[in-house]
């Protein structure tokens, strides 16, 4: 885990108290990145009365509409975007971030004193160029899917956070999280890959197994009100008592009858096996399946292959 070098900082910046950072009102942003997230988590760092100094992307396109948005410089040159910023906001493809913290600390100076970035299933080790230029690091990641911005900046407040950081950023992470209206989710750097990919489970994979639905059926409506009510069990009575279905009640007749009328498509036999033999998991760690059903869906999974 990274070590807290703010010694080496000016303790005369109004950001910073002894215990360690903290987010003031009217915080100078500069943004890098003029996508989805970055426009839309600006947009509410402005509404919450900070100020977004200065943006950067590559296209023009990008740019026309961060200057819509934000009402700021915007420019292809990151160098002049984070001229007079206190702290700068990374929101760029995952793969990217290291490249990006690293140009930014090989800079003569800089003024910013802490910098984020909004990705999930990085922490602040992507940060360490930054780090080591003595600013204050910390990963803020949307838990949230924000298909463009004017979602994103619906979305957001109420959502929460997954936030990883050392101790003196943890006051200005929550700042930060509570002025676009979220709430903080801590993640430890080690947790990191495992937190987004349980997003991922949670949102994207939840999408796939929408369109597997409509491609058995070829249409998702009339499994629309059932997705909406499982989901919505989900947060009423939790993972335990939410599921319901053949596996829980041991019904083999029903399971084999799937697993035949899926033989012609065998990839989503195999996705059916895999999530029939997590259900049963779910089943007996819950309690809700005794001892011998259990074994007899284990023994149908395991007979149909
Ligand atoms: N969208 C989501 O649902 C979501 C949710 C939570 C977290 N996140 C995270 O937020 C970050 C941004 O995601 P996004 O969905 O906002 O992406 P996005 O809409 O594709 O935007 C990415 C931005 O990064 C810029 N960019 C691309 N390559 C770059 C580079 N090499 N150097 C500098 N800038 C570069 C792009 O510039 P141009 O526009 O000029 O090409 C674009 O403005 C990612 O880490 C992502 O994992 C996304």
């Amino acid at each position: 885990m990274v070590n807290w070098i703010g010694d080496s900082l000016n303790d005369n910046n109004p950001a910073l108290r002894s215990e360690g950072f903290s987010l003031e009102a009217g915080t100078r942003f500069a943004i890098l990145g003029a996508g989805r997230v970055a426009i839309s988590l600006a947009f509410l760092l402005k509404t919450a009365g900070h100020r977004i100094i200065g943006c950067s992307a590559r296209s023009s396109e990008s740019l026309e509409r961060a200057a819509r948005y934000l009402e700021c410089p915007c420019s292809t040159d990151y160098v002049e975007s984070v001229e007079g910023a206190d702290a700068i906001l990374i929101a760029v493809p995952d793969d990217t971030v290291a490249d990006v913290a690293e140009s930014l600390a090989s800079l003569e100076s800089l003024d910013a004193i802490v910098a984020l970035h909004t990705a999930g299933s990085l922490g602040i080790e992507s940060l360490l160029s930054l780090h080591e230029a003595g600013l204050g690091t910390t990963a803020i990641h949307p838990l949230q899917s924000i298909p463009d911005i004017d979602t994103g900046i619906e979305r957001i407040p109420g959502s929460w956070f997954g936030v990883t950081c050392d101790t003196p950023m943890r006051d200005w992470s929550e700042n930060f999280v509570s002025a676009v209206g979220g709430s903080v989710h801590w993640v430890t750097e080690e947790e990191r890959p495992l937190y987004h990919a349980a997003a991922v489970f949670a949102s994207n994979y939840l999408v796939v197994l929408a369109a597997v639905v409509e491609d058995l059926r070829g249409d998702l409506s009339p499994y629309m009100p059932l997705i909406e009510a499982t989901v919505s069990s989900l947060g009423t009575l939790g993972t335990a008592k939410a599921l319901t279905g053949p596996v829980v009640r041991g019904d083999v007749g029903t399971i084999e009858r799937h697993l035949r009328a899926l033989e012609q498509k065998s990839e989503l036999s195999e996705v059916y096996r895999a999530l029939a033999g997590a259900a049963l998991e779910s089943a007996e760690r819950f309690g809700r399946i005794d001892n011998e059903d259990a074994e007899r869906v284990r023994k149908v999974l395991k007979d149909q292959q």
